[in-house]
């Protein structure tokens, strides 16, 4: 990983349009000293971009202030601050969190979840620039610039009246909106190499990601955001040993996703590839997600001679998820050499009016004995109807005879 590729100007990673227009909305705040919105859903990066907006003008203290947080009865002397003999227990001075980002910048993080009461006391504040502890005779002046974020729809809290009006238009005056990852998954190699990059230096293993592991991360399309993504790498790093993390080492939350992710990516892959030997999903206007998931998987097991893990690798899904799946859709996976494909394929004896009979004849005798014919021929896993001509096959079956009677699919018998 090569640190310096990764653009990194304002904290912020990334060389999507969005992102480079939240850069020059950073620049742009820091030269004034106007309240700012940030709005976007949750682990978008407002913070980040809070903090950034500091850095770049720089003056004073940064005070974070989680509105969330903020308890009724002690809302307003952990604001404000109290003077000595305000209440029982204030046996001093005490400095609120206002007085502390005096001359600075103070984020009202999660404005939307501030206490209706707060809310009063807040607008006073910004419509006035000055407070009064709790006791205190007098108001004091403070500069402050005030950013406030929230991942709510302020404008319909507003509606709901669970938001001042009058709070909300003195706040919405600089607004940003942090666009969410899915809307600039360009970015998402860039933070990926950042967020590996930044886990190694923390002393795990270094780690890069394998091509479809990389796929099924782009495919998704991470509801928590940047964050998500972060805790998702953390969490691979944290549980990988040095090399290339596969879809295997996702947490499991997003195996599902990943399953689906490559079944689609197979389903691509097959009807893109005229040449393959399997069939495609049936031409149909209309099918259903089940038929074609349990079409794709009896395609991926073809096309791996029914082998049970590659299937699982190429479709990108953990093994146990394709078990199950082919449990559910009476898929037999190969446990007979190669040359056989997985179940589809059977030998079956000629009864005695010439048809093949349904199961595998297992008299060890009669199995042994040379040029007994056998007829050979494919099963389709969806209709577990014949495909081709029965072959009349000679030749000992002995080593055969069991790899057969594994062979047929005893779920779905051809009919
Ligand atoms: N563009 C970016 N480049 C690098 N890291 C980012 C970027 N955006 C966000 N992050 C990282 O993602 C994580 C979440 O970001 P942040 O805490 O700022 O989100 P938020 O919008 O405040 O979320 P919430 O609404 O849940 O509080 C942080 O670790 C942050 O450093
Ligand atoms: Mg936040």
């Amino acid at each position: 990983m090569n640190q310096t590729a990764v653009d990194c100007t304002h904290g912020l990673v990334g060389q999507s349009p969005e992102i480079g227009s939240i850069r020059r909305l950073i620049q742009k705040a820091s030269r004034n000293r106007l309240p700012v919105l940030l709005l976007g859903e949750t682990g978008t990066g407002k913070e980040l971009v809070a903090r950034a907006i500091y850095n770049a003008n720089g003056h004073g203290q940064y005070i974070p202030i989680d509105c969330g947080s903020l308890v009724s009865p002690l809302m307003g002397s952990d604001l404000f601050g109290y003077v000595k003999g305000a209440f029982s227990g204030a046996d001093t001075d005490k400095r609120g969190l206002i007085e502390l980002a005096d001359g600075g910048t103070a984020l009202f993080d999660e404005i939307g979840d501030l206490p209706f009461e707060m809310q009063v006391k807040l607008l006073r504040f910004l419509q006035e620039g000055e407070f009064r502890a709790v006791g205190a005779l007098h108001s004091r002046k403070v500069d402050i610039r005030i950013i406030a974020a929230t991942n709510r729809d302020l404008r319909a809290e507003v509606a709901a009246g669970r938001f001042r009006e009058d709070l909300f238009y003195r706040l919405d005056v600089f607004v940003i909106h942090i666009p969410p990852l899915r809307e600039h998954k360009q970015d998402i190699p860039l933070l990926i190499e950042h967020f590996l990059d930044q886990a190694h230096a923390s002393g795990l293993p270094a780690l890069r990601l394998g091509d479809e592991l990389l796929a099924t991360m782009l495919s998704y399309d991470w509801p928590g955001n940047i964050r998500e993504l972060q805790h998702c790498l953390d969490r691979m790093a944290a549980l990988s040993s040095e090399g290339a993390l596969q879809t295997a080492d996702l947490p499991s939350a997003l195996q599902p996703h990943a399953a689906s992710s490559g079944l689609r990516r197979l389903s691509d892959a097959v009807e893109h590839e005229p040449l393959r030997k399997f069939e495609t999903a049936p031409k149909s206007p209309v099918v259903s997600i089940a038929d074609s998931e349990k079409h794709t998987i009896a395609n991926a097991l073809a096309a791996t001679g029914g082998e049970r893990g590659k299937t699982a690798r190429l479709l990108g899904i953990g093994r146990t998820t394709l078990y199950r799946k082919m449990n559910e859709y009476g898929l037999e996976g190969r446990t007979c050499p190669a040359r056989l494909a997985f179940g589809i394929l059977c030998d079956l004896r000629p009864d005695a009016d010439g048809r093949p009979i349904r199961e595998p004849h297992l008299d060890p005798h009669r199995a042994q004995r040379p040029s007994v014919s056998h007829a050979r021929f494919e099963i389709d896993p969806l209709t577990s109807r014949r495909v081709d001509q029965p072959q009349l096959l000679t030749g000992s079956t002995a080593a055969g005879s069991s790899v057969r009677r594994k062979c047929v699919s005893r779920r779905h018998p051809a009919k």
